[in-house]
Order: structure tokens, then C-alpha cells, then sequence
């Protein structure tokens, strides 16, 4: 039997993996969530979209088995997410008559759904990204003009954090964000958490997603916003949905993983996390986005890629060995 990631990085951090429903009703895939990993996130079914398809009607038989299961297996859940842009329900946003929703009743709205969902789960989902990639760095305020914004302004994000805190106290609560290694979204990033925190509200952490590719970023480029967000008191720091492109442009595609992309693969997935145990006292949980390559998000338009530790026969790859086991790489 191969070693448990999350056995190796003990003492560091919690091992993550964000899955898909059928991963947890797959005997064969739930044994490896549990042997490798002691944090689990679902991948679409905590979002709005799963969690209130239609205003008042909740669904939570999914979430709930997620929150069952990690219960059961001793890990812990990181809900995503509260607040988005994306995969949330239009009726949120329109009033009965389909005119915009005035800012009292989005209001309402934001608040009944953060309330009932962080209130159902209360004690038993250690983490919440409550508000997801609100910041836009091509705006020249840095706030990404979503509908959450455009009917109620910046503070539906410390409205969204205090609603949360109220429902769980004991909730761990996040902001996330992707390309957090770009300066001026990193900047916007901590001017946002920054003041949040001197105003009282309710925050615990940061979410890179680090979504990343073979080589963009610069892994001084992730240490540098490690090391700007870790200067807030207070705020620690999730790495919520890690995976590695094999391509840097669109034209690229591989039908299989060529060896030497495996390799240079492995290594960067080492420096990163030999980077990462560094900041072991603020980097307390470190989340991969999909268990085997034919799961990932990254599969698009046809395309195969190749991003995670293991690969669609459910074999470990060298990113893996590279990760535990110090003398694989050539
Ligand atoms: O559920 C429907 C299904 O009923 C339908 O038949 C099928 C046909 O397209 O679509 C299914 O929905 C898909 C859903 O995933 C569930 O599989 C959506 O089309 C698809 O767009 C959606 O993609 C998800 C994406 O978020 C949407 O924004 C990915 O699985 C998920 O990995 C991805 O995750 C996001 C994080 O939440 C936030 N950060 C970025 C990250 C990657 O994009």
C-alpha cells in the first residue's frame, strides 16, 4: 500500500480534495478520500444554485451526505460557498414582477440563505468560504461588479461574514479568490481583509484557490502573498483548490502525459510544498480541486489535462511520488 498524503503532512497541514457527489457513493474512490485526505470539500453541492434552486426551497440531501460521511471518517468539511457570482439563482436577484431586487430584499435574501445553511451545518463544517472572488483588480475600486454589488454595494461582503458568524461562532470564515499571486489583486486582496478585520467583522482566513499551471506562477509569487496576507493578526490561511495545468496556451493538448512533463511536474508540485510547510503556523489546511485527472474542472472542450496527483486509472502519478517519497525524481 502507498503512504497517506495526508499522513505524510502531518504536523503541517490538513490534506484536502475537493470531490463530486458520486465519488462519495463510490466505494472504491470514498476508501481512497479517506486513506489519502483528512478534509473534504463538495465540489458544486454547497453552492446556492444545489442549495436553493427556487426562493425557500432548500435541498440539502447532498450536502448532507457529505457532512454525514466526513462525520463518519473522521474528516473535517470546508463548505463552499456562500456568496459567488456564478452558480446562483437568477430568482435572488429579481423581484416578483422580474424587476431588480431593491436592496432590502436582496438583503433578506442573502441573509435567510447564509443563516439557514450555515445554521443546518452549525458545529459541523469547520470552514466556510463565505464570500467567493469579489475582487476584480481591473476595477479601479478592486470590487468585481457583480449583482451582489451593483444592488447593494461593497458591504454585502461584511454583511454576508457577520450573518455567518452569527449562525456558527465557532465556524472558521473565509474570503477566496483565484490569481491571488497577481500584485494588484493580491493588494485589493488584503486592503479588503485588512479593513474588514479593523472593523470588527467576523474573519478568519484567506482562500488561494491556486488554480496554477506548470509554470505560471512563480512559486515566490504564492510565498510573496503567503507572506502579505500572514502579516493581518488573526488571519490564517487555506490553500482551497489546488491543481496544475500541464498547459500554458490553448493550443496545446497531450494524449497522454509525456514523461518529461510528468517530471517537471513533480518537481513543482515538491518546491510547492516544500515552500508551503514553511508557513506551517498560518497555512493550516491545503486543498486539492478533484481526486484523479478525469475528474478535474480543467477538462474542457475535449481537451484532456492532467492537474492532480493521480491519474484516471487511479494510479499514483510522480506528482504524487514527488510529493512523498524524496528520491523518485530524476
Ligand atoms: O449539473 C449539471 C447537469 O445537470 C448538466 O447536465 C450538465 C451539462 O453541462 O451540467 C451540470 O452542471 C455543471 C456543474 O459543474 C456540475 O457538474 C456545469 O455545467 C459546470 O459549469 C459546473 O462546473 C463547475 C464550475 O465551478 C462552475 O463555475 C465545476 O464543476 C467546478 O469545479 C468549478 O469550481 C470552481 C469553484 O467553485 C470556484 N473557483 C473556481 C473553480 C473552477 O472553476
Amino acid at each position: 500500500e502507498i503512504p497517506s498524503l495526508a499522513e505524510m503532512f502531518k504536523g503541517y497541514f490538513k490534506i484536502g480534495v475537493a470531490i463530486p457527489f458520486k465519488v462519495l457513493i463510490n466505494p472504491v474512490e470514498a476508501k481512497m478520500v479517506v486513506k489519502h485526505f483528512n478534509s473534504i470539500t463538495s465540489e458544486n453541492e454547497m453552492k446556492p444554485e444545489s442549495l436553493q434552486p427556487r426562493e425557500g426551497e432548500f435541498d440539502f440531501s447532498k450536502a448532507d451526505a457529505y457532512v454525514k460521511f466526513a462525520e463518519e471518517n473522521g474528516l473535517v468539511v470546508r463548505g463552499h460557498t456562500l456568496v459567488w457570482h456564478s452558480q446562483t439563482p437568477n430568482w435572488f436577484f429579481v423581484d416578483k414582477d422580474g424587476k431588480p431586487a431593491s436592496k432590502e430584499l436582496l438583503l433578506k435574501r442573502l441573509e435567510n440563505h447564509i443563516k439557514t445553511v450555515v445554521g443546518r451545518y452549525k458545529g459541523r463544517v469547520y470552514a466556510w468560504d463565505v464570500v467567493n472572488e469579489a475582487i476584480d483588480e481591473a476595477q479601479p475600486d478592486g470590487f468585481r461588479r457583480s449583482k451582489w454589488f451593483e444592488i447593494l454595494g461593497p458591504e454585502y461582503i461584511e454583511k454576508a461574514f457577520i450573518w455567518a458568524h452569527e449562525a456558527d461562532p465557532n465556524a472558521k470564515l473565509f474570503y477566496n479568490d483565484y490569481n491571488t499571486e497577481i500584485p494588484a489583486k493580491r493588494e485589493f486582496i488584503y486592503k479588503l481583509v485588512k479593513s474588514l478585520k479593523e472593523k470588527g467583522v467576523p474573519i478568519h482566513g484567506v482562500g488561494l484557490q491556486c488554480h496554477i499551471n506548470i509554470s505560471w506562477p512563480e512559486i515566490e509569487e504564492i510565498e510573496n502573498t503567503i507572506k502579505l496576507f500572514s502579516t493581518i493578526p488573526g488571519i490564517e490561511i487555506h490553500i482551497t483548490e489546488l491543481d496544475m495545468s500541464v498547459y500554458t496556451q490553448a493550443g496545446e493538448e497531450y494524449k497522454t502525459l509525456p514523461r518529461d512533463v510528468a517530471v517537471r511536474q513533480g518537481y513543482r508540485y515538491r518546491k510547492l510544498f516544500d515552500m508551503l510547510k514553511k508557513y506551517k503556523n498560518v497555512v493550516t489546511n491545503v486543498t486539492f480541486w478533484g481526486l484523479k485527472d478525469d475528474y478535474s474542472w480543467l477538462n474542457q472542450r475535449g481537451r484532456f489535462n492532467y492537474p492532480l496527483l493521480f491519474d484516471k486509472d487511479y494510479q499514483a502519478k510522480l506528482a504524487y511520488w514527488a510529493l512523498v517519497s524524496p528520491n523518485v525524481l530524476p
